[in-house]
C-alpha cells in the first residue's frame, strides 16, 4: 500500500498487483459471468443523466452497477479494501473523498473505449478512478490493456500498457490522466469505479 500511495503522489497513478487473491478474484470474476449470462448488463453509455447516450464508436463494454443491497462476501471484501484505501488517500493527500461508485464491466470480443476522461462535462466528482481486473489466465495477445497516459492532461506521447490480470488493480487522478482500453481479443472483465468528492 504504501508503494502504491507513494506512486500516486509522484505520478498520479499506481498499479498493485495481487491487490485482491486470486480466490477471491476468481469468484468475483465468476459472480460477473452469471449475472451476465442472466441478462444483469446494460451497454454502457457516454455522458450522464439526460446526456447519456450508447456510443458504439466509443465504446463497446457492458456493465452492471455495483447495489450494496445485494453485495456478495466477495464484494464485501474488495469494497472493505477500498475503503481502506479511500481513508489512506484522504489522509495522506487531503482529498476529501466520501463515497464509491463502481460497477462491474465486460468488454466482448472485439470491445474497445476509445482515449477519454473519466470527467462528466460540467462536474467534478469523480476524483480518484480504480479498476480492478478479473481475468485469470490472461496471455500477452488476449488484447485490452488499459493504455494510460502518463503526463497529466496530456493525451500524446508517454503512456503504459497495463495489462488487464487477476487480481491487479490500478488507480489514477480521473482529471489528468487519459485512458482507453485497446480492442478484447477474448472477454474481458473487471470492477471498475471512482472515489467521489462532494
Ligand atoms: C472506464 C474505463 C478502463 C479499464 O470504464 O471508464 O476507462 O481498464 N475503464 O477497464
Ligand atoms: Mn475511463
Amino acid at each position: 500500500m504504501l508503494d502504491f500511495l507513494d506512486h500516486m503522489d509522484r505520478f498520479g497513478w499506481a498499479v498493485m498487483l495481487g491487490c485482491i487473491g486470486a480466490e477471491d478474484s476468481l469468484r468475483l470474476r465468476a459472480e460477473c459471468s452469471l449475472a451476465y449470462a442472466a441478462g444483469g448488463f446494460r451497454r454502457a453509455g457516454v455522458g450522464r443523466g439526460e446526456n447519456l447516450r450508447v456510443r458504439e464508436d466509443i465504446r463497446r463494454d457492458e456493465v452492471m452497477w455495483l447495489q450494496t443491497e445485494v453485495e456478495s462476501i466477495e464484494q464485501m471484501a474488495y469494497l472493505a479494501k477500498l475503503e481502506l484505501l479511500r481513508l489512506a488517500l484522504n489522509q495522506r493527500f487531503f482529498l476529501g473523498l466520501f463515497s464509491f461508485e463502481g460497477h462491474f464491466a465486460i468488454y466482448p470480443e472485439g470491445a474497445f473505449y476509445k482515449a477519454h476522461l473519466d470527467r462528466h462535462a460540467g462536474t467534478s466528482d469523480r476524483l480518484v478512478t480504480t479498476i480492478l481486473y478479473l481475468n485469470d489466465d490472461w496471455q500477452p495477445g488476449d488484447g485490452g490493456e488499459l493504455k494510460l497516459w502518463t503526463v497529466a492532461g496530456d493525451q500524446v506521447g508517454v503512456f503504459v500498457l497495463i495489462e488487464p490480470r487477476l487480481g491487479t488493480l490500478v488507480s489514477f487522478i480521473a482529471a489528468d490522466h487519459w485512458h482507453e482500453v485497446l480492442p478484447a481479443v477474448k472477454p474481458r472483465m473487471s470492477i471498475t469505479g471512482w472515489f467521489l468528492q462532494r
